[in-house]
C-alpha cells in the first residue's frame, strides 16, 4: 500500500472508497465530512438522525454513493465521544477503515485526517497517527499457504491523504513520509519473526542483515562461531554448542554523527528458538518460541529506518543469533561457564538463555565501543504475567534515560512501563560457587532479575532494557495489531534516536 497526500477537494475525487468522520452525537456533521453530507444532498445526517450512523468508536457506517460524487463508496467511522479523543481514537479509526476498505476490496482509498487540529492535536501527529495505523493495519505476513484461494480479502494499492488546505500539505507530506518509513520497519521485523525457525536459521538472518547493510550503507560484519571463540563468548557459546545450527554474532555501524557524538548501542536477543534447552520448554505453546528473535528483528530494522532518514546519532548494533536446544552437547543445569567479561555463571535455567547471550553481546558492544546501550528482548514470562499483552517492561539503570524511552513510545501509541532494578534483587542471583547464577529458583520477579543479571554486564553505562515477552507476537488482536507478531518496540527506539 502507497501512501501519499494530495491538495484536493474530496467531493471531487474518484475513488473505491472516501473515508470520513464523525463524533458520537453529532447530527450534522461539519468539516469534510459535511461537505460530503451536502453532495450526498444529506444522507450523512439523515443516517444520524436515524441512529444508523452513531459516531462511537470502532464503529463504521458505510455509504454506495450512487454516483452522486465520484468515490463510489463513503465510509463513515465513529471517533467516539469529542471530549475522550486522542491520538489512540485517531489510530483505532484508520484501522477500522483500512479493514473495511480490504473487506470491499477497495483498491484505490483517500482518507481525511481524523482530528487534524482538534482538541489540541496537531495536524502533523493526526497525520502521523492515521498513516502508522493504516500501514500496520494493512500488513499480511505472505506466509506458504500453496492455495491463495481461502484469502477472500482485497489489496489496497493506495492511500491518499486528501487536505484541500494547501497550507497543511507540506506538514501532512512529512509525517506521512516519516510513517512510511516506521512502518517499514515494524511491519520487517513482523515478517521476520514470522518466519518459521527452520527458515529464519541465525545463518539466514546475517544474509538478511548483510543485504539490508549493503542497500543502506551500513557496516556489517558477522562473526561465526570462530570469531565468538576467539573473543571468548562463554556466555553465548554455552547456550549455542546445543545447537546443530551454527550462532552467529552480527555487528551493525551506522554513523549520522561527529566523531564526539556517543555511540549507542542497541542490542536484540535473537534466540531463532527457544526449546528452554535441557531445562525443556512445555510442548504445548513451544512453537511460539520462533518468535524470540524478535528483539534481533527489531534492532536491524531499526538499524535501517535510522539510515533511511539520516538519522544524526552514531548508532552500534550488536545481535547475538542462536537457537536454544537439547542435546547431548548442550548446557546443564549446574554448569558453570566463564563469560567474555570474564565472570562466571552458574546455570540455574537452561532455559534462561536470552540474559546469556545478551550478557555477551553487551560486553562485546562495550569492548567497541558503545556509551548508551538500550537491549531490547522477549526475556521473561514473568513480564507477560505483570503486564500482559498490552505494555512492555522497560528497565533501566538511569531514569531519565527510561522516561525518555518510555514517552517516545508513548508518540507512536507502545505502552513501555517501568519495573523496579531494587539493588536486593541481586540477592536472588547469589550462587555459592560462581560469581551470579542466570536464573533464582524462587520464582520472585522474573523480570527485575532478568534486568538485574543483565546490569551485571552493563555496570555503569547508562542502559535502558526492554522486555518484549507480552507485546511481540499476539495470541489475539490488541488495538490495531492483529493476532501475531506486532514489531513492538521498534516505534519507541525510532523514536527515541529521532529525539521525538
Ligand atoms: N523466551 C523466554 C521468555 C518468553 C516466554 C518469551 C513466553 C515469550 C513468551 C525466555 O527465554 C525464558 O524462557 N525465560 C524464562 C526465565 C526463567 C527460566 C528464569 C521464563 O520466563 O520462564
Ligand atoms: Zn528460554
Ligand atoms: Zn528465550
Amino acid at each position: 500500500m502507497k501512501v501519499s497526500v494530495k491538495n484536493v477537494d474530496i467531493t471531487k475525487i474518484k475513488c473505491d472508497l472516501l473515508v470520513v468522520n464523525e463524533f458520537e452525537g453529532v447530527k450534522t456533521p461539519g468539516g469534510a465530512t459535511g461537505a460530503v453530507d451536502r453532495a450526498l444532498n444529506g444522507l450523512i445526517s439523515k443516517l444520524s438522525r436515524a441512529k444508523e450512523i452513531s459516531g462511537k468508536l470502532n464503529t463504521a457506517t458505510l455509504i454506495h454513493t450512487q454516483g452522486r460524487i465520484p468515490a463510489e463508496h463513503v465510509l463513515v467511522v465513529g471517533l467516539g465521544k469529542s471530549s475522550e479523543f486522542g491520538l489512540d481514537e485517531v489510530r483505532s479509526a484508520s484501522a477500522k477503515a483500512i479493514d473495511a476498505a480490504k473487506r470491499i476490496k477497495a483498491k484505490k482509498v483517500v482518507t481525511i485526517i481524523h482530528g487534524a487540529g482538534i482538541g489540541g492535536l496537531s495536524p502533523f501527529e493526526s497525520c502521523r497517527a492515521v498513516a502508522e495505523s493504516s500501514l500496520i493495519t494493512d500488513y499480511r505476513f505472505k506466509g506458504y499457504k500453496t492455495d491463495k484461494k481461502d484469502d477472500d480479502e482485497g489489496k489496497i494499492e493506495e492511500l491518499i491523504i486528501a487536505e484541500k488546505d494547501a497550507k497543511k500539505i507540506k506538514d501532512f507530506e512529512r509525517a506521512a513520509g516519516l510513517a512510511q518509513v516506521l512502518s517499514r520497519a515494524v511491519n520487517n521485523t513482523r515478517d521476520l519473526v514470522n518466519e518459521p525457525s527452520n527458515k529464519m536459521t541465525p545463518s539466514e538472518f546475517a544474509l538478511i542483515a548483510k543485504k539490508v547493510a549493503k542497500e543502506n550503507g551500513i557496516k556489517c560484519l558477522v562473526l561465526g562461531k570462530k570469531e565468538i571463540t576467539h573473543e571468548k563468548m562463554g556466555a553465548f557459546l554455552a547456550i549455542e554448542k546445543g545447537s546443530e545450527e551454527e550462532g552467529k554474532l552480527i555487528v551493525l555501524r551506522y554513523k549520522g554523527a561527529g566523531p564526539k557524538e556517543k555511540t549507542i548501542a542497541l542490542v536484540g536477543k535473537g534466540i531463532t528458538f527457544d526449546s528452554g534447552g535441557i531445562s525443556l520448554k512445555p510442548p504445548r505453546k513451544m512453537h511460539e518460541m520462533k518468535g524470540d528473535m524478535a528483539g534481533a528483528a527489531s534492532v536491524l530494522y531499526v538499524m535501517e529506518a535510522a539510515a533511511e532518514l539520516k538519522i544524526k546519532k552514531n548508532l552500534l548494533a550488536v545481535i547475538p543469533l542462536t537457537e536454544n536446544m537439547p542435546s547431548g552437547g548442550a548446557l546443564k543445569p549446574g554448569d558453570v561457564v566463564t563469560s567474555m567479561s570474564g565472570k562466571t555463571i552458574e546455570i540455574i535455567s537452561t532455559d534462561a538463555e536470552g540474559r546469556m547471550i545478551l550478557a555477551d553481546a553487551i560486553t562485546y558492544a562495550k569492548k567497541l565501543g558503545a556509551e548508551k546501550i538500550i537491549d531490547i528482548a522477549t526475556l521473561t514470562g514473568a513480564c507477560i504475567v505483570a503486564l500482559g499483552d498490552v505494555a512492555s517492561g522497560i528497565l533501566g539503570n538511569d531514569q531519565t534515560f527510561v522516561e525518555k524511552m518510555i514517552s517516545a513510545g508513548a508518540r507512536s501509541g507502545e505502552k513501555l512501563w517501568q519495573l523496579p532494578l531494587y539493588k536486593e534483587y541481586r540477592e536472588y542471583l547469589k550462587s555459592s560457587i560462581a560469581d551470579i547464577k542466570n536464573a533464582s529458583d524462587l520464582g520472585k520477579a522474573g523480570t527485575s532479575s532478568g534486568g538485574t543479571f543483565i546490569k551485571e554486564f552493563v555496570g555503569d553505562t547508562p542502559w535502558a532494557h526492554i522486555d518484549i515477552a507480552g507485546t511481540a507476537d499476539l495470541d489475539r488482536q490488541v488495538n490495531h495489531y492483529k493476532k501475531g507478531p506486532t514489531g513492538s518496540g521498534v516505534f519507541s527506539i525510532i523514536n527515541y534516536l529521532l529525539n521525538y
